[in-house]
């Protein structure tokens, strides 16, 4: 790789991004971290720290001059400042790497706003890498408090099998294509080794953590209800509760794309589960 590239890492106080941050430094990259909250965010030492918001283009002038790269994180279900957003980071930086979803695409149809971003970064000729990850296995810790209060989780399409990717496997791959060139214009189907039904999956946290846990049906009505509240936009509802159904009769995709980057083997859900079991205490 070419070391001393100037790499901003967005999302960094995140789950995929606080690993993406740790991941470039050992590869000796320089890192620059966007945050909104410069004063309270935690970073490792050898970090740039720049205050910006990804929704306010003319806020991000300090964390985008002389950048080479930039590993993209879009927040929230809006692209509505995206536009203006990805031209900005088009003027300084070669190379963006943009966290996607395996979902976010029907053959050349883009869906939802993973499709749309994708699209905004190919009309800016920028040099780009998507990574169109599966679900991230982070998102049980959406559980942590059902099973750290009544050691129950009631959710719905328990059978539904997914193939849920450790959030170091993800920031793995992303620390490459920022800093070789061989992932320019790669879209890559990223996953765990294996799916994974949302039942089991359960019990694998509760063997994490000696404890068993129980699975409770919830149905799809009163999900969608809890789900409306958190989430708010009712066509993301209804997708993932659609996407759920239908991994309950075919699991989602299992992909070897993590290994053949990486040259090490995706981590289980099982590796996630022991790595998070404080999360579940
Ligand atoms: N969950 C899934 O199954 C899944 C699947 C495929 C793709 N994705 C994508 O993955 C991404 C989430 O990654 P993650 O789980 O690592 O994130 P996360 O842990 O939820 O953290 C979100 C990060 O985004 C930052 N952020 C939020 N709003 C921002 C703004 N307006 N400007 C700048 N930074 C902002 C937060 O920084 P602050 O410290 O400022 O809050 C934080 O670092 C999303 O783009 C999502 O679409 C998720």
């Amino acid at each position: 790789m070419s070391t001393h590239r100037t790499v901003l890492v967005t999302g960094a106080t995140g789950n995929v991004g606080g690993h993406v941050v740790t991941r470039l430094l050992e590869l000796g990259a320089d890192v620059r971290a966007l945050v909104r909250e410069p004063s309270t965010s935690r970073l490792p030492s050898g970090v740039a720290v720049a205050g910006g918001d990804l929704t306010r283009p003319d806020t991000l002038d300090a964390a985008l001059a002389g950048v080479d790269s930039v590993f993209l994180v879009w927040p929230g279900l809006s692209t509505a400042a995206a536009p203006a957003t990805v031209e900005r980071l088009a003027e300084p930086a070669r190379r963006v790497v943009y966290l996607s979803a395996m979902g976010g695409r029907d053959g050349e149809r883009p869906v939802g706003f993973w499709g749309e971003m994708e699209d905004l970064i190919e009309r800016t000729g920028l040099e780009s890498t998507f990574l169109r990850a599966s679900g991230f296995a982070t998102n049980t810790l959406g559980w942590a408090e059902q099973i750290r209060t009544r050691g129950v989780v009631r959710w719905p399409y328990g059978h539904a099998r997914r193939s849920l990717i450790h959030e170091k496997d993800l920031a793995a791959v992303a620390a490459l294509a920022l800093t070789e060139d061989r992932h320019v214009g790669a879209a890559y189907t990223l996953t765990g080794p294996e799916a994974v039904s949302q039942q089991e999956q359960v019990r694998l946290i509760g063997t994490a953590i000696d404890r068993d846990l129980r699975w409770e049906e919830q149905p799809r009505a009163k999900a969608r209800e809890s789900l409306l509240a958190a989430w708010g936009d009712p066509a993301f509802v209804d997708m993932a509760l659609d996407g759920w159904a239908a991994m309950s009769d075919t699991p989602e995709p299992v992909t070897t794309t993590v290994e053949d980057v990486t040259g090490v083997p995706a981590r289980t859900f099982r590796q996630w589960a022991l790595d998070h079991a404080a999360d579940f205490r």
